[in-house]
């Protein structure tokens, strides 16, 4: 189990967990695949409107989660530098597609990051990630090397994977010089993924969950409310307080200014043991 830090300076609520390499993440943050783009649409034209960031960023949040996939790297770069928040506050993640166009070389995958550098606008990138499993363990661990030359250079501080499964997680962790930071994933009450989180955990690589949300059910969502009565919370803030105690760090998105605001307020309540084994079993 990871230590829970609390926060420091410009962000004195937010809690932090130590990756293993030492470094430090925040446990929340915001999602932003359908941020700057047109009609709040995944596919929608950039608009590079920073609103929504810069409402995100004056919450608190400093963990963005952004991907090459989400063609808004340079929105966030633009928000980030529109903040006037020191850079070194932030904790900027981004992925590199899995697809044949972005990994099929180490050249193109040298190409890509040094293109989310400069999109980002930033000297170096807090966490990189191989957004999906390429087709064999061998491919993965190819573009796993170039991250981790990145990482040798200073241009990348933590590298990473996402929806890898144990099996693939396991190859990486075995035959890596640098050792997997984190894990991101698909979670949520409904399809926690619990041998996955608990694989992680054992080979101390932190478990990150996406769509802890948006997939949850109606009949599951009214559960939650009921618990999140008793402390005069959302169920949306029941499932995100349930997951940073899990010790999985967030990252909900939101287009409604509320909604942030709820998001972000979910570290002043403790669930009981019962509730928490009923959330578990959802
Ligand atoms: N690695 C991957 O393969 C992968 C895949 C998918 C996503 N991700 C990352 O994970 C992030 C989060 O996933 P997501 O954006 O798909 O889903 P999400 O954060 O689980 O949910 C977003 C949805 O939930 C609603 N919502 C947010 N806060 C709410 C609240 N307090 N009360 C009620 N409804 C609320 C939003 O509507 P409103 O806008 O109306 O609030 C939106 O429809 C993404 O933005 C992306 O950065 C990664």
């Amino acid at each position: 189990m990871f230590a829970i830090m609390n926060g420091r300076k410009g962000c004195d609520f937010m809690k932090y967990l130590k990756m293993n390499n030492g470094l430090s993440i925040p446990i929340l943050g915001t999602g932003t695949n359908t941020f700057g783009k047109e009609d709040n649409d995944f596919n929608g034209k950039i608009t590079y409107d920073t609103k929504e960031l810069q409402s995100a960023m004056k919450l608190g949040y400093r963990l963005i989660d952004t991907a090459i996939y989400y063609r808004n790297e340079a929105v966030i770069g633009k928000a980030v530098q529109e903040s006037n928040i020191d850079r070194k506050e932030f904790f900027i993640t981004t992925k590199i597609p899995e697809g044949k166009e972005f990994t099929k070389n180490n050249d193109q995958v040298t190409y890509y990051v040094e293109k989310s550098l400069e999109e980002l606008k930033v000297d170096y990138i807090d966490l990189y990630l191989i957004h999906f499993p390429l087709e064999t363990n061998e491919e993965n661990l190819r573009v796993w090397r170039v991250l981790e030359s990145f990482v040798d250079d200073g241009k990348i501080k933590s590298i990473g994977v996402s929806n890898f499964s144990e099996e693939q997680l396991g190859y990486i962790i075995k035959h890596s010089r640098i050792k997997p930071a984190l894990n991101q994933f698909q979670s949520y009450p409904g399809k926690h993924q619990q041998s996955l989180i608990d694989f992680c955990k054992a080979n101390d690589v932190i478990p990150e969950a996406y769509q802890s949300l948006t997939k949850v059910d109606n009949s599951t969502k009214k559960k939650l409310t009921e618990i999140g009565k008793v402390y005069d919370k959302t169920w949306s803030q029941v499932i995100l307080n349930y997951q940073v105690n899990q010790g999985l760090v967030v990252i909900p998105k939101s287009h409604n200014e509320q909604h942030r605001y709820e998001n972000i307020d979910v570290f002043d309540f403790t669930l009981t043991k019962e509730e928490i084994d009923t959330i578990k079993e959802m």
